[in-house]
């Protein structure tokens, strides 16, 4: 009977609470926006790697596409390190206002690795990345050259522009940073690389083509950054997902800022309207 009176009653304090509230979000910042806003995460660099970078303790959704694979970046003893195309580069800069991103090729690093590395040249095709060829010099090696190749078998380039880099038992890997006349077919594998131009000096001294080698060159992120911008303008932290454009922001997803109104999905994890009357 107690029961019976009072039911209603209780009903009708839900009911008043549950007008009243007026939706406090009981949030939890969002988990995409939580895990893109910490910069990638390795080696005590200050790089602030973030979109359109991902991996380790950045989701892939942090990333910015269309090549995820080619943005991925990895830490190997506390160094940031990126694969295109097959090749790993040392991650040696970024800088977010002009997109450009410093590499140096991680299997020239080691000290002999130039005697041995005689197969590749870095592309980009296919990647978001291109060549920033802006200051750089490009580099030509010659691998496997016959015993009758001699620098003084390059037509119209002076011998003394091409240098040599002992790799022992009297082998060498010839190289110069003159270009090569466009006719010219080298008996040799040849691999370019490019360097910076102010890395372009005594590299005579086999030392030096090291130290230029490691010194990296620059690449470019070709991707639409505005959108970035825009979005981290407005609070959020960018990212994407199928390939499309993500802002995400505290409240969850958006498509471009977290400044519109429509949300990409529902906010399932704000709890807001704890209460409901039945
Ligand atoms: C972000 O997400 C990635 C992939 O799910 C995860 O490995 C990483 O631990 C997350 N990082 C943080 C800080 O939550
Ligand atoms: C590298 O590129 C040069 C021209 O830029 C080309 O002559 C050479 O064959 C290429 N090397 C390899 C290993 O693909
Ligand atoms: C380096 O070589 C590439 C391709 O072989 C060429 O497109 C580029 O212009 C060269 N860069 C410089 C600075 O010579
Ligand atoms: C690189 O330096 C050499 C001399 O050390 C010079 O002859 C050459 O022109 C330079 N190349 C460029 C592209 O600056
Ligand atoms: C670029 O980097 C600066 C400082 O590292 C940071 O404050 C800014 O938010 C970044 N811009 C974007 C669009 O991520
Ligand atoms: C949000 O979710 C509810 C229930 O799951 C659904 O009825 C509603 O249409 C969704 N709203 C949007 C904008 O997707």
């Amino acid at each position: 009977m107690k029961q019976l009176l009072l039911e209603p009653c209780f009903i009708f304090i839900l009911l008043v609470i549950s007008v009243t509230n007026t939706p406090t979000c009981l949030c939890v910042d969002d988990a995409s926006y939580t895990n893109c806003s910490n910069a990638f995460s390795c080696g005590n660099n200050n790089f602030n790697l973030k979109y359109p970078f991902w991996g380790e303790n950045r989701g892939n959704y942090c990333g910015g596409g269309p090549n995820l694979e080619s943005e991925k970046l990895t830490c190997e003893a506390q160094v940031p390190k990126i694969t295109i195309n097959l090749i790993k580069y040392r991650v040696l800069g970024w800088e977010n206002t002009s997109q450009i991103l410093k590499v140096a090729r991680d299997d020239y690093w080691d000290n002999n690795n130039i005697c041995v590395n005689g197969d590749r040249n870095s592309t980009f095709d296919n990647s978001p990345f291109q060549y920033d060829y802006d200051g750089l010099v490009n580099v030509t090696l010659f691998y496997d050259c016959p015993a009758s190749f001699s620098p003084s078998t390059i037509p119209s380039l002076p011998p003394s522009t091409v240098f040599s880099f002992p790799c022992g038992g009297g082998s060498f890997v010839y190289y110069t940073a003159q270009a090569l006349p466009s006719s010219y077919e080298a008996p040799c594998k040849i691999v370019v690389i490019p360097i910076f131009q102010t890395n372009n000096d005594s590299l005579e001294n086999s030392e030096r083509i090291i130290e230029a080698l490691q010194g990296g060159f620059e690449i470019e992120w070709t991707g639409n950054y505005e959108k970035c911008e825009k979005c981290t303008g407005s609070g959020g932290e960018c990212g994407s997902v199928d390939g499309n454009f993500q802002c995400f922001c505290k409240d969850g997803p958006h498509s471009a800022s977290c400044k519109e109104r429509q949300k990409v999905y529902n906010n399932s994890h704000c709890s807001t309207n704890l209460i409901r009357p039945l």
